[in-house]
């Protein structure tokens, strides 16, 4: 890795994945680190340029709140301490700290006191978001106050001499105001960290060392056709070629089209020098998938027969060493950090079989973000359509249709999702829609075409917006673009007779059905 990185210390902040996506924009280096996992040794060696303390929901003069060794101040690497993370600086610095009289949430009036540090760009009186019932009641020595609100007294202090600054405030955040050119200011003119965090520079080095780690050896690659897992074989093929085996499972639950496509890629007739192995494995699955109804059913018996089909076709294609998976860094900051930071433990994560023997799992892309992976993806040659496709869960329709599956629903709802995607792409709609799929409801109900009376499915469109994907809300897609496409729906796709709109955001739904 570049000389140029910052190291995000986590102190249990939400928004800990925000501030190390907005270090990367800069197009610096960052990783984010949970606090109780980097003792003072371990930050030397990570030789950081500069250092962000997160948010906490902790006091930082609590019995056992999260701490840092003193020694980090002594290091001569510039600090940005952000909400608890100021706090904790100020705290440790001598500065002192107490419950706020009125704590300040969401969008906050900060009158800007000096400009001359990371604050540069603001307006005068900068709107910022706020999420804090401490605050700083005195600085540290040797720190100015640079900015203050009517209920905080310091709503950033600065150090410049020794390279410190806190914000109270949320500058990772897109409702702070300029907040990204503070960021900007601190990791490059404060840090003085060149901007060598790039895509194909990445790649570069990504394949050198997949080269040398692998050797002569194989590796295992289960493609699902989505962004990560294209953009991991994409990279893998670019540096070791057809030592590189992908299998890929049709599990009979993919969008119209969508295994032909993936075969068309990585396919004998595709760019990319690989083995490439197609499982078609619908049947199978449409036969365990006979009268299981119930959601966590389903996704159990999909994920087992996933296992099931990839072990015996690793079997017959013979021995690998190393499996690789496209496992990407939220899924890594997700599956834990230390215990303030674990939100969920992905399915990514350690998902795949453990009674194939292999020597090591490779995961190339473990230290990138979405976007990164797909600028990745683009540098080496994807297409468009498949770096920039939508999410699409690995239990794939089965979660689309609602109860029983059988491979007539599945053509059915195949068939209306893609009729909406064609509209939402001719409406100039699919940029900007975050996820969006048409779903069979498994209700039925009466209609009437053609002077007949006719009983049959009602379809589902949702369409969301969203940033993380743990809350959503419904997308105004204008009315004139679901008509067409109900009506297309209804007259070009047998047994639907409705088409409904699901307004529901997340929560209390979930974006997809089951
Ligand atoms: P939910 O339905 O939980 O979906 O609100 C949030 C996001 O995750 C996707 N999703 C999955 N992705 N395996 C996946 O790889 C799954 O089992 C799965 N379930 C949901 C969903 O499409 C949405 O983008």
């Amino acid at each position: 890795m570049s000389e140029n990185k910052i190291l995000i210390l986590d102190f249990g902040g939400q928004y800990n994945q925000l501030i190390a996506r907005r270090v990367r924009e800069c197009g610096v280096y960052s990783e984010v680190h949970g606090y109780e996992q980097m003792e003072l040794s371990d930050i030397k060696a990570f030789d950081p340029k500069g250092i962000i303390f997160t948010g906490g929901p902790q006091s930082a003069y609590g019995e056992g709140a999260p701490s840092i060794d003193d020694g980090v101040f002594e290091l001569g690497v510039p600090i940005l301490g952000i909400c608890y993370g100021a706090q904790l600086m100020a705290y440790r610095l001598g500065g002192r700290i107490d419950s706020a009289p009125t704590s300040e949430y969401g969008r906050t009036e900060v009158t800007i006191d000096d400009k001359n540090g990371i604050l540069a760009e603001a307006d005068d009186v900068n709107v910022c978001w706020m999420s804090h019932t401490d605050y700083i009641s005195e600085p540290p020595e040797g720190f100015v106050i640079t900015a203050h609100t009517t209920d905080c007294p310091v709503a950033a202090m600065e150090d410049r001499s020794r390279g410190f600054y806190a914000v109270q405030f949320h500058p990772e955040v897109n409702h702070t105001r300029h907040g990204s050119e503070f960021l900007k200011r601190f990791v490059l003119e404060v840090c003085g960290c060149e901007q060598d965090w790039k895509m194909d520079s990445f790649a570069r080095t990504q394949i050198d060392r997949i080269r040398e780690k692998v050797g002569t050896d194989r590796v295992l690659l289960a493609l699902s056709g989505g962004v990560d897992s294209s953009v991991c074989a994409a990279l893998l093929s670019k540096a070791i070629g057809n030592q590189l085996t992908c299998v890929f499972v049709d599990h009979g639950l993919l969008r119209k089209n969508e295994a032909a496509q993936v075969a068309s890629i990585f396919g004998e007739d595709g760019q990319f020098d690989l083995n490439f192995v197609l499982v078609d494995a619908a049947q199978r699955y449409y036969e365990k998938l006979t009268g299981a109804s119930e959601p966590e059913a389903k996704r159990k018996i999909i994920g087992e027969e996933f296992i099931r089909v990839f072990e015996k076709t690793a079997k017959q294609i013979g021995r690998h060493e190393y499996l690789a998976q496209g496992t990407i860094y939220p899924d890594v900051i997700e599956s834990g950090l230390g215990k303030s930071a674990v939100i969920k433990s992905h399915h990514n994560v350690g998902g795949l079989p453990d009674h194939v023997d292999f020597r090591e799992i490779l995961e190339p892309l473990r230290m990138l973000f979405k976007d990164e992976v797909r600028q990745l993806g683009r540098e080496l040659g994807l297409p468009e359509e498949l770096v920039s496709r939508q999410p699409f869960p690995g239990p794939g329709l089965a979660v689309r249709i609602i109860g029983e599956v059988t491979e007539e629903k599945v053509h059915v709802v195949q068939e209306a999702d893609a009729i909406y995607r064609e509209e939402i792409a001719k409406a100039g709609l699919a940029g900007s829609i975050s996820q969006y799929f048409a779903a069979l409801t498994n209700m039925q109900t009466v209609g009437v075409m053609g002077d007949f009376r006719t009983y049959d499915y009602a379809i589902v469109l949702r369409a969301v917006q969203t940033s993380d994907f743990m809350t959503a809300e419904a997308s105004e897609i204008p009315w004139d673009v679901l008509q067409r496409v109900m009506t297309r729906i209804v007259n070009e796709v047998d047994h639907v007779n409705r088409v409904l709109y699901d307004l529901t955001s997340k929560p209390p739904g979930t974006v997809e059905m089951e």
